[in-house]
């Protein structure tokens, strides 16, 4: 047995290192030393021998077993350091060729258009103040005026989810909150941008869309104020040559109340299609603060006054653009997108 054993060791050894390949190395590693191999073979022999031999010939077999992955261990390093340096002669790497250039987003145009305005009223002395999306029937209606049986409400048509809690369909509720969340007659200059809701879909509408609510309250605040705040953000946004037309309108929180509109961006005033042959497009509603709007938060009219407005970002998205449908700015479409 111990003849079969150093033959088995020389055997291996020479194999071991005659060998090129590291796969085949792997291979010889299972025939000598694995489950099945060579050397497990013979041990299954010893069974046969003396008790007093086992040990010296177990001794043995374990030396062998050691040596041989030594060997293999130190050739299997040899050859994959032949291997690399055969690679390292062979491969020449371009490092003038361009790399891959990572995709970059962007922002949405709609954010790009919100930013804008915030920027111009920001520049103007207003802070930023954000509300909840989910609102109650008397802020989102009663505070502003709007009794549970008034005909404005229906304009309105909304998501209820209790008779008394909705999805705010305009951000005015935030001129009763932040208002009712400062002493009474504190001066005002606020806008409040965010996402409300309306039962409407079309070219023109979509269920959920953006808009920035203004309010300015403080002594002696006069229309003036808000046609010269108005007109200053309307030369920033659409560009200097663009002229304001107030039209007498209604709204129950506002009074007096007026739609405001622009010379038309695209023709300049001179009537196309998108102003409809008018000259003119609508951009925002607005008006002095109605004195019961002022006396539900606290406020005491006969000290001060002020005026309010809302925006649709979206239809100002559009005009900024000159986009014609407002549902790609929802569809995510990379090429709609891409452009800005
Ligand atoms: N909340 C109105 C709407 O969504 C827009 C509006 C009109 C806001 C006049 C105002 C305002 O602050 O004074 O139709």
């Amino acid at each position: 047995m111990e003849q079969q054993l150093m033959a088995l060791r020389e055997e291996a050894t020479l194999e071991f290192t005659k060998v090129t390949d590291l796969d085949v190395l792997n291979d010889l590693r299972v025939k000598y030393l694995g489950k099945k191999g060579s050397l497990t073979g013979i041990l299954r022999g010893m069974g046969a021998l003396n008790a007093d031999e086992r040990p010296r010939i177990g001794q043995i077999v374990n030396d062998i077993r050691a040596e041989l992955e030594k060997i293999i261990t130190a050739r299997s390093e040899e050859l994959k350091q032949a291997a690399m340096a055969k690679r390292l002669a062979s491969e020449k790497i371009d490092i003038t060729l361009p790399g891959h250039r990572p995709k970059l987003g962007h922002k949405h145009p709609l954010t790009l258009t919100l930013d804008r305005i915030k920027s111009i009223f920001m520049r103007m002395g207003f802070t930023v103040a954000e509300g909840p999306e989910v609102e109650s029937d008397y802020f989102n209606f009663e505070a502003l005026n709007l009794p549970k049986d008034h005909p404005a409400r229906d304009m309105q048509d909304s998501f209820y989810i209790t008779p008394d809690i909705l999805l705010r369909t305009h951000t005015s509720p935030m001129q009763a909150r932040y208002m009712q969340s400062k002493q009474p007659n504190e001066p005002v200059r606020i806008i409040a941008p965010g996402k409300v809701y309306r039962c409407d879909y079309d070219a023109t509408h979509s269920p959920v869309f953006q808009q920035v609510e203004g309010l300015v309250i403080d002594k002696g605040i006069r229309f003036s104020d808000l046609k010269g705040t108005l007109d200053l953000f309307a030369k920033e946004m659409f560009g200097s040559s663009v002229k304001l037309r107030f039209r007498p309108s209604f709204f129950p929180f506002t009074e007096p109340s007026a739609e405001v509109d622009i010379s038309c961006v695209m023709c300049g005033g001179q009537g196309c299609r998108t102003c409809k042959d008018t000259g003119w497009l609508e951009i925002l509603g607005s008006g002095m603060t109605h004195p019961g709007v002022l006396e539900k938060s606290g406020y005491d009219p006969n000290e001060v006054s002020g005026f309010a407005f809302g925006i649709g970002v979206e239809r100002t998205a559009m005009l900024v653009y000159g986009i014609d449908d407002l549902r790609l700015f929802y569809d995510n479409d990379s090429r709609f997108l891409a452009q800005f």
